[in-house]
């Protein structure tokens, strides 16, 4: 068994999900441009519709009850909020998170709103995006604006989901948008994004003192493939970069040094007063996990026979447990939650009721154990949000990818639980993850 307060909930981010591309007001973001370039999406797709959640909430707020959900993770469209450079304010666009916001309220579901989850503002890319230091500042403004219309009502604020993702997929690799691809951008952008967490940070603190402060961050654990000494400094090198570069700063542990030596980046966009604006104590740390990576300088070839999910991700539910005790005995932030865990699958097998997911529902399950042990050991969880309550836009990959418990036909917008959503309802209501033979 889980404690008494222990959460069960879902993630989704607003790009991803909502639809509504051009309605009341939202204006494009930099994922709308990317979209629109040839090559860059797999599938040549884009969230113009995505899952219609704009439209449809109330249904799938009524889904989530349904499935007695105590809590919901979404993300708040920065475009439909701030209008141009100059600031203007849409109400429109916060009058739809507002009827969210109360929609799950009185169906019992804690709302835990993202501030950003990658869906910046084009005319802010225009200006250099993330590389532009102002950006962090617009950011803080536009905090401001979510806050005075819903900080009556949330009690826990998420500044930012993944900036590694956001600085390194969409400044280094460019296989997000923006799509630039150059280290030196990439490293301002980190900084930037975590200056905006910062200074996001703060207004949080001073408008709404009875909130609390949280950021999400992706960690992939890291092993290395042989005990040769190419393949530990490799391997310490990603752990810096790909699980240390963001918590390090915010527990006032500064950048990892040496990392930032290797990648030649001269700390120079760090200005004074910075890192103690970055490291002022957050409440919650949210962590997004999925998978491990072992880390080789040689081109070997992977064992075939590791467990994988549809996107080729190995499946090793121990690093988990090892992640989530380490990550307490580094920081010892005040509190953990879980806010993206779960996989795509073929999702091929279906009965009368739908997919039969078991090999998802595996996935949950396995993950879900390792979460009970690392709360046994003392480590101090709040709850589990899958990803995700629904198929959606997967960014790069399109809509190939299947992450939800819930199926979306993108056709006539029907949504059928899977098995895994059944189990998963069940595994909360029970407050455990053992169900001995679950046949729902
Ligand atoms: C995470 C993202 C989320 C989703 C999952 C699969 O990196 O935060 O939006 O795409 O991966």
């Amino acid at each position: 068994m889980f404690p008494d307060t222990f959460l069960w909930g879902s993630a989704t981010s607003s790009y991803q999900i909502e639809g509504a591309h051009d309605v009341d007001g939202r204006v494009p973001s930099i994922w709308d441009t990317y979209c629109a370039i040839e090559g860059n999406i797999a599938d040549a797709s884009n969230g113009d519709v995505a899952c219609d959640h704009y439209n449809r909430y109330r249904e799938d707020v009524a889904l989530m009850a349904n499935l007695g959900l105590d809590a919901y993770r979404f993300s708040i469209a920065w475009p439909r909020i701030i209008s141009d450079l100059s600031g203007t304010v849409n109400e429109l666009g916060l009058d739809f998170y507002d009827r969210l916001v109360d929609e799950l309220l009185s169906r019992n579901i804690r709302p835990f709103p993202t501030l950003y989850h990658w869906d910046l503002p084009q005319y802010l890319e225009d200006e250099g995006g993330w590389v532009n230091r102002d950006t962090a500042y617009r950011f803080a403004e536009y905090t401001e604006a979510v806050l005075g219309r819903l900080g009556d009502r949330i009690d826990t604020f998420t500044t930012l989901n993944e900036p590694f993702v956001s600085a390194n997929h969409g400044y280094v690799t460019g296989e997000h948008a923006p799509g630039r691809t150059s280290m030196a951008e990439g490293m301002a952008a980190s900084h930037h994004l975590l200056l905006a967490h910062g200074l996001a940070g703060e207004r949080i603190r001073e408008l709404t003192p009875h909130a609390r402060l949280a950021i999400t961050l992706n960690f992939t654990p890291v092993e290395p493939a042989s005990d040769s000494a190419k393949d530990l400094a490799e391997t310490a090198l990603k752990d810096d970069l790909e699980n240390r570069w963001y918590a390090d700063p915010i527990a006032g542990l500064g950048y990892p040094t040496k990392t930032a030596e290797h990648y030649n980046w001269d700390q120079s966009e760090v200005l004074d007063d910075d890192l103690d604006l970055i490291s002022q104590p957050i409440d919650v740390l949210g962590v997004n996990y999925y998978t491990r990576n072992v880390v080789s300088t040689r081109n070997v070839l992977r064992p075939a026979d590791l467990p994988r999910n549809s996107m080729g991700w190995e499946i090793h539910a121990p690093s988990f447990g090892g992640l989530l005790r380490g990550l307490h005995s580094r920081y010892s932030f005040p509190a953990i939650l879980i806010t993206e865990n779960g996989c795509p699958m073929p999702d091929n097998i279906r009965d009368e009721q739908g997919i039969v997911d078991d090999d998802r529902l595996d996935y949950v399950r396995s993950h879900l154990a390792e979460v009970h042990g690392a709360i046994e050991d003392g480590v101090p969880i709040e709850g589990y949000m899958v990803w995700s309550l629904f198929d959606n836009f997967e960014w790069a990959w399109g809509y190939g990818p299947t992450f939800g418990i819930v199926e979306v036909n993108y056709r006539t917008q029907e949504r059928t639980p899977k098995k895994s959503a059944r189990w998963f309802s069940a595994a909360a209501a029970s407050n455990g993850f053992d169900m001995g033979d679950f046949d729902g």
